[in-house]
């Protein structure tokens, strides 16, 4: 019997993949602001999570390109990568958040394994909310803790999975939903953890500089105390990188446990540069105003045509399909007609419950959501979905 080629399983698993609708393949996409070039053709953006626009905003890219001496300071930060730049961001970061302190991080994904294993051991018990982000689920694995799941935004089973568990206890959740687009029912949710001391940790990418007085994020907005703010840069900020924003005490345990801030090389100076001028960008609050237009105009359309968008309040829209492979085919048939809108599937989300992620941002016009809202419209005819 002739035996199996070692890489054999490779074949095997990418088939798999084919076979139950979940392979993924990339295209190539250069972004224009509200359009973009996919794959060669140009098409509305529903894809982004620059939701302000910042990215491709001229001062902040002026700014990066001028404080451009290194490409990178090759080093990590507690060997000689700490430039004055960084722990600018950081000063700003904590004001911006309203904590003692702040730590960035190279990503968000980054932050949140740092922050979570730094803080969880495995005499902790984890509680995370089912559509945590993977980021978010890895860094819970990581931890070693004990992880007890509870259903989404559910208080009662979060107070039951609570009630009798001794030692430390972490209770981490999203601000908006990565893939849902409806807000943490913090207020809820942290008056379980006051009961039962338990640390309360969000994971804000998606509220950040979007959303709250002063666009905080959820928990300004929700009018709540968490113990630490985690969150992306390259989402609402239009930039690059993750940070933790907590007390001073929890981010020198971070500086001196945390394996993801250690063992990594710092966040290059011109990102900083560009964060630190896109921050009082963000807090004008003119691009929010423009953001909630587009969010209230995409989705009446939406509904009234016959679509279902789940729970969201945010720029993040999902319609939802259902099936994978209708999910992949419906997202083909838009880019045809020139809009790029990605097919999200298991394991992002619950099988059976894939759907089209769109994100809006200020960069779209009226015109750009009306060329969406005809394409979404003829392919739902077409496909059946409405
Ligand atoms: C909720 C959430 N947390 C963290 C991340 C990771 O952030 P970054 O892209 O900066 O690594 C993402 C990215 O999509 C996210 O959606």
């Amino acid at each position: 019997m002739a035996s199996k080629h070692k890489t054999d399983f490779v074949k095997e698993s990418l088939a798999s993949l084919e076979k139950s609708d979940l392979y993924r393949r990339m295209r190539t996409v250069v972004v224009k602001g509200p359009t973009a070039l996919v794959d060669g053709n140009e098409a509305v953006h529903l894809c982004s999570n620059d939701y302000l626009g910042l990215s491709q905003n001229k001062q902040v890219i002026k700014e990066a390109i001028e404080s451009l001496q290194e490409i990178s300071q090759c080093s990590s930060r507690l060997i000689a990568g700490n430039h004055p730049e960084i722990t600018k961001l950081e000063e700003m970061l904590a004001d911006h958040r309203k904590t003692e302190s702040a730590l960035v991080y190279p990503t968000g994904y980054a932050a949140n394994l740092g922050a979570v294993t730094a803080i969880a051991d495995k005499r902790s018990t984890i509680f995370s909310d089912e559509l945590n982000h993977a980021s978010i689920i890895d860094a819970c694995r990581m931890s070693g803790s004990t992880v007890k799941v509870f259903r989404h935004n559910d208080t009662d089973h979060l107070e039951n999975l609570i009630k009798h568990i001794h030692g430390r206890k972490i209770v981490i959740t999203e601000g908006i939903f990565s893939m849902d687009g409806d807000a943490s029912r913090l207020p809820e949710i942290c008056t379980v953890t006051k009961e039962h001391d338990a640390i309360t940790i969000v994971d804000d990418a998606h509220g950040d500089f979007v959303t709250g007085p002063n666009f905080a994020g959820i928990p300004a907005k929700l009018g709540v105390d968490v113990d630490l703010h985690i969150s992306s840069m390259s989402k609402g900020l239009g930039c690059f990188g993750g940070y933790v924003a907590t007390t001073k005490p929890l981010r020198d345990l971070l500086i001196n446990t945390s394996r993801q801030f250690i063992y990594t090389s710092a966040l290059p100076v011109h990102l900083c540069s560009a964060a630190i001028t896109a921050m009082p960008l963000a807090k004008k609050g003119n691009l929010q105003k423009k953001l909630q237009k587009n969010i209230d105009h995409f989705s009446t359309a939406m509904k009234r045509i016959g679509f279902t968008l789940g729970d969201s309040t945010s720029q993040i829209i999902p319609v939802m399909i259902g099936q994978e492979r209708a999910a992949v085919e419906f997202s083909k048939e838009l880019l045809n007609v020139g809009v790029f809108a990605q097919a999200v599937r298991y394991p992002t989300v619950r099988k059976g419950s894939a759907r089209l992620r769109v994100s809006l941002t200020a960069m779209h016009e009226q015109k750009h959501l009306d060329v969406a809202i005809g394409a979404f419209e003829k392919a739902g005819k077409k496909t059946g979905i409405i």
